[in-house]
């Protein structure tokens, strides 16, 4: 009998993109499908193949959730700290699949993503382990860039600054970076073809952004021209959580038998859509690009080294060339004058991607054909 899985978030960001990839590979074929809503009850759900209900149900209704052999939640943290606990405390016997990430750090559940620690899943899923959960953006990002690196052991640290887009964020940040386009190509435009100065005009533009009350907006000030170097909350020694996710993720999906440091700044950007990181990295050894380039490209399907020159990296290493793909180029690769183990690269990601929706949408299908 197909298993049947409920679907919770699938408006959201991670959802709507995740609820596409289901779709383009067909993959509501082998399961039943539920759609949830915590905004909408009773409202329409999105036509797909084997839906059992024609209408949302109610997210926060546990009597339904636990007839459910699945669920994937990309509602968010506390959704899934109210909701997981009580089914939990009932003795739900299902799978969770979560794109948050609370519950990543927790000893019962496995950080997913497949192409790096598919048999961790597999033995996880044998001994059996019921919680799967995506890991943080960046951090599978950084594991789809710098694979081939990690699994030689070659990695002795990494620094990081990240170029994080507002999608990132979540719809409603997305919506608030469009809306301040919109308010302040009103107010400037009839300046752009006119004699006032360029000075004037981003006087304007400041003075136009300035003037947008963002006391109840999500982004708490104007992204717009701007960028914001803090991501999450903050974690008492001087870190963000963003930034602490880096290194305690990539240790635990990568099971290190020895801990690899990871730190560095975490930057909110205006792109729309797909994060980059620039990586410094200390290597463990002195080895040459072409083995470096080597092993990164032979690493997994989606990895494409770009060469190091203006036009290849102007025309592949950015965000809105990356959009909407599985791409994941990695450029900008040099030895650092520093010294002979220094190497520096850049790579971007579709942070909706291969950072949320790809390893979740993957998981599902091991757990429904198991
Ligand atoms: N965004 C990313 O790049 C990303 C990457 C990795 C992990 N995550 C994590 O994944 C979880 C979900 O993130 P998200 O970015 O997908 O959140 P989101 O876009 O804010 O959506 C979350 C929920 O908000 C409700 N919602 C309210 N207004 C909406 C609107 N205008 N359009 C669509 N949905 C609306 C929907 O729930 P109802 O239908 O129930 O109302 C939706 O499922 C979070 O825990 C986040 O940290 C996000």
């Amino acid at each position: 009998m197909k298993k049947l899985v409920g679907f919770i978030g699938w408006r959201g960001m991670v959802g709507s993109v995740l609820l596409d990839r289901l779709k383009e590979n067909n993959d509501f074929l082998n399961f039943n499908s539920v759609f949830f809503t915590t905004s909408q009850i009773y409202g329409k759900p999105p036509y797909v193949l084997n839906r059992v209900s024609s209408r949302l149900e109610d997210a926060y209704n546990v009597e339904y959730l636990i007839t459910l052999d699945i669920i994937i939640s990309c509602q968010g943290e506390k959704y899934t700290t109210d909701i997981y606990t009580k089914l939990k405390n009932i003795g739900w016997k299902g799978y969770w699949i979560d794109a948050s990430s609370c519950l990543r750090m927790d000893k019962k559940s496995i950080i997913v993503l497949d192409p790096i620690n598919f048999n961790d899943i597999k033995l996880g899923i044998e001994a059996g382990i019921k919680t799967f959960v995506g890991g943080n953006c960046t951090v599978s990002l950084m594991l789809m860039a710098l694979g081939g690196l990690f699994s030689h052991n070659l990695i002795d640290w990494i620094s990081v600054s990240t170029y994080q887009s507002v999608s990132g964020s979540g719809s409603q940040s997305m919506l608030e970076l469009l809306q301040q386009i919109g308010y302040v190509y009103k107010n400037i435009s009839m300046y752009l073809s006119s004699q006032k100065s360029i000075l004037e005009i981003e006087k304007m533009f400041n003075a136009s952004l300035n003037k947008i009350d963002y006391s109840s907006t999500k982004l708490k000030g104007p992204l717009l021209g701007n960028l914001f170097p803090w991501i999450d909350k903050s974690m008492n020694n001087g870190q963000t959580k963003e930034e602490w996710k880096g290194a305690v993720e990539t240790n635990k999906i990568l099971n290190s038998k020895k801990y690899i440091p990871i730190d560095g700044v975490c930057v909110r950007v205006p792109s729309l859509r797909c994060h980059s990181q620039s990586f410094t990295i200390k290597l463990r050894n002195d080895i040459s690009i072409q083995e470096i380039k080597s092993l990164i490209s032979s690493h997994n399907s989606w990895v494409k080294v770009i060469d190091n020159n203006f036009d290849s990296t102007m025309g592949e290493l950015n965000p809105l060339k990356v959009t909407g793909t599985l791409n994941i180029p990695i450029g900008r690769i040099k030895k650092l004058n520093i010294g002979k183990n220094y190497l520096s690269a850049f790579s971007v990601g579709d942070q909706l991607l291969w950072g949320a929706a790809e390893p979740l949408r993957r998981i599902l299908n091991i757990l429904v054909n198991k």
